[in-house]
């Protein structure tokens, strides 16, 4: 048994190495390729290759452009037969045959919508991400896109920056998971498959942290808080082998990224040597005119190719005047020949040479059981059980009459949720629709929806939803947001539910019935008065194409939630930016604090105590990272860790029992957290290492164990080098960052 293991791990170990050599001989002919290509373009070819141009433009001018070689991408095309002709332009009337490359924002889904992102990382399931981001290429690929722009791997603390939904949430280790798998997911086995299609890692870097969480405002990160907390996802993509990246909107105290070339050529070509392409955002090149870097767009293009940006999305600074810099000698023509190796790279990696054609009349790749069943599971996962008073969920079996109310339940519009330039609300499966559906042989829905939309503020239907809700069992409401409200450019500076829908809830909950509310939303919400006036609270974030019958499913018990908040939940708005990884502060929050109702009239100055906290929202969040319930309950225990001290070489294997004591099988995402008690920099209170899904039957137990290697507890410290230092550490395993059980171990010189 032994001779016949090792022979198996022999024969992998040799496939492995055969595959990396034919991988090897395959780039080194790649670059002579490049090499041959390069030595006959023209500057304005080389050019050409640079330029990003939208297919909104004149068809005309476009076909003009491609058979001058001046093109090197088009971004949202989506025409099979026009990308094929306007590929052959490119192929077979340019004078040198530089396939195009066929772009588009693919961002959770093409046809099939996958739940927004922030939701595919409520999943805590990488699994389950990649095979979303499989579909979604396939069906994209299928009309000649080869190129989408996600994953967006932005960690963001700020609620009410819209373009959270976009992004993995606030953690740097569930951002990197979340986002490799959707890397993988597009990029599939390799990129010369023709289901393959280029990830592109955004935005590069610290956009999430917009000031005020107003979209493309300015940050202000530290060097060392980019490190540690910002680069990490995008490093994690360069070692995935992501084929793209795209600069970001924002400036960095004071440099734009896509002038920057700190971050882009210091950090992603020489120290985690990306070897693929760098695109601007849409004009963001240009638009550091507006920032107040650049005089004009020459000095514009000079600056972004001088920092490393190799092709430019839209806005003709690099058509119009590289030449010129050149001639000037104020970019060289080996800064233009390395951003054109980058592209040229990328594309003979995408196999675009040999096969730059698709198939027309191949069957339709949309909506296939298969990729509707992947999008139904991804939504299921993607629902987080935030409340569940007396088990009002699932729905009971005697339950005859249920009131469906709310302006999401049947929206299947606004629940693609944001990015959804291709999904249609046609093929999208509504609450109201899945319910009736799949339970209505049983039960009896009534329906009124109360509003008309999220932001309806015409309370005078609520009475109706009412009446129904007084002539039935159990009432389920559905609230939240309209896809428009979240997304680019659609910051909030109010994260209440909007319209009359809490007055909507409130009316709901004083007819005594149980209720539970759903929330379909692109962000977190302050939902502290919803969260208290419900029974149950089903968190959905947007789910997609399959949410309705997901949370149909879910509802009636024939699954289970599982799923878990990717960011802090604040209570009120002023409490951002608010996340569970923070440092401590020298007067941490005792949690005792006086709050704002108790303080007695003429307290003295110093009576509060000194903490760092808020009088009138305290200092907990309304839910914690990582926070999330099921039908059934775990119990944690017998934590053990195979040693009380390590080396910066070692690793740590961690063991416990994780037990289910409830009456359903349930699936729980057992998370470890880390602190580096004592550092030569301040360190977060805790940090995310580790997780896992763990299914268990009613009463059954599971050993579960996580191997950390000591060298991932390194950080950038006060030298700025990245190393572990040496002391005390706390460990916790549970099931959210608030609450687990812990051990705490020793790294030795
Ligand atoms: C601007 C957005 O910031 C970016 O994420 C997107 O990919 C491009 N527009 C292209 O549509």
């Amino acid at each position: 048994m032994k001779k016949v293991t090792s022979l198996l791990v022999l024969s992998f170990l040799v496939s492995l190495a055969s595959c990396k050599a034919a991988k090897e001989i395959r780039n080194e002919q790649i670059e002579k390729k490049i090499e041959s290509l390069i030595s006959k373009m023209t500057l304005e070819e080389k050019i050409g290759q640079m330029n990003q141009i939208s297919s909104y433009g004149n068809l005309e001018e476009m076909s003009r452009l491609i058979k001058k070689g001046e093109v090197g991408s088009i971004l949202n095309e989506i025409d099979p037969v026009r990308v094929n002709a306007l590929q052959r332009l490119a192929m077979e009337e340019s004078r040198l045959g530089i396939p195009l490359l066929i772009a588009r924002d693919v961002i959770h889904g093409f046809k099939t919508i996958m739940p927004i992102p922030l939701g595919q990382a409520a999943t805590f399931n990488p699994q389950v991400v990649e095979q979303g981001a499989r579909v979604a290429a396939i069906e994209a690929s299928s009309v000649g896109i080869r190129w989408t722009f996600a994953p967006m791997i932005d960690i963001s603390r700020d609620a009410r920056w819209g373009r959270i939904a976009e992004g993995c949430g606030e953690d740097p280790y569930l951002t990197s998971l979340i986002g490799g798998a959707m890397i993988k997911g597009f990029q599939g086995n390799s990129l010369n498959e023709p289901t393959s299609i280029l990830a592109c890692a955004k935005h590069f870097v610290g956009y999430g942290a917009a000031e005020g969480g107003r979209d493309y405002n300015s940050t202000h990160i530290t060097e060392r808080e980019l490190r540690n907390i910002y680069l990490p996802p995008f490093e994690y993509a360069t070692k995935l082998g992501a084929a793209t990246f795209m600069t970001s909107f924002n400036d960095n105290d004071g440099v734009p990224s896509s002038g920057n070339s700190f971050i882009l050529k210091t950090v992603l070509r020489n120290e985690w040597g990306f070897d693929g392409f760098v695109v601007s955002d849409w004009a963001s090149i240009k638009e550091m005119i507006s920032h107040g870097f650049c005089q004009d767009d020459k000095e514009a293009a000079m600056k972004a190719v001088n920092a490393g940006v190799d092709m430019e999305m839209v806005s003709y600074t690099y058509v119009n005047n590289l030449k010129e810099l050149i001639k000037e000698n104020k970019v060289s023509e080996k800064t233009i020949d390395d951003a054109v190796r980058n592209i040229l790279r990328i594309k003979f990696r995408l196999g675009l040479f040999d096969n730059p054609y698709i198939n027309e009349k191949a069957p339709s790749a949309f909506y296939t059981p298969k990729n509707l069943a992947v999008a139904k599971e991804a939504a299921t996962q993607s629902v987080i059980l935030l409340k569940n008073d007396n088990n009002t969920l699932p729905i009971k079996s005697d339950v005859k009459t249920i009131a469906i109310i709310g302006p999401m339940a049947d929206a299947p519009y606004e629940q693609m949720g944001t990015w959804t330039f291709d999904g249609e609300k046609a093929k999208t499966q509504t609450p109201l629709q899945a319910l009736k559906q799949l339970y209505g042989n049983k039960v009896n829905f009534i329906y009124e929806p109360g509003l008309a939309y999220t932001r309806d503020k015409n309370s005078s239907n609520i009475s109706k939803a009412v009446n129904i809700a007084n002539n039935a069992d159990i009432i389920l409401a559905f609230v939240g947001e309209e896809a428009i409200l979240s997304g680019e450019a659609h910051s909030l500076a109010d994260l209440h539910l909007k319209g009359a829908q809490t007055e909507l809830i409130e009316a709901l909950a004083k007819t005594g019935k149980p209720l539970v509310t759903v929330v379909m939303a692109g962000r977190p919400l302050t939902i502290g008065k919803e969260l208290k006036l419900s029974n149950s609270v089903l968190y959905s974030f947007h789910p997609g194409t399959m949410g309705g019958p997901a949370i149909a499913d879910l509802l009636f018990g024939k699954s289970v939630p599982s799923g878990k908040t990717p960011v802090t939940f604040p209570k009120e708005v002023g409490q951002i930016p608010l996340y569970y990884n923070h440092n401590n502060t020298g007067r941490p929050a005792t949690k005792h604090e006086t709050l704002l109702e108790n303080i007695p009239v003429e307290a003295g100055q110093t009576s509060l105590g000194c903490t760092s906290f808020y009088l009138d929202a305290g200092f907990d969040p309304l839910i914690p990272f990582g926070y999330g319930l099921s039908y059934t309950t775990f119990e944690y225990s017998d934590l053990k860790l195979s040693s009380k001290e390590y080396t910066a070489k070692d690793d740590i294997n961690v063991n416990f029992t994780l037990k289910n004591t409830g009456k359903y099988e349930g699936t729980e995402v057992a998370q470890l957290y880390v602190r580096d008690n004592v550092g030569s920099v301040t360190r977060p209170v805790k940090e995310l290492k580790r997780f896992t899904r763990v299914t268990l039957k009613p009463g059954e137990s599971k050993n579960v164990s996580f191997t950390l290697p000591v060298s991932e507890l390194a950080f950038w410290n006060i030298d700025m080098k990245k190393v572990v230092e040496p002391g005390d550490f706390t460990l916790w395993v549970g099931t959210n960052s608030e609450n687990g059980i812990t051990q705490s171990f020793i790294v030795k010189k």
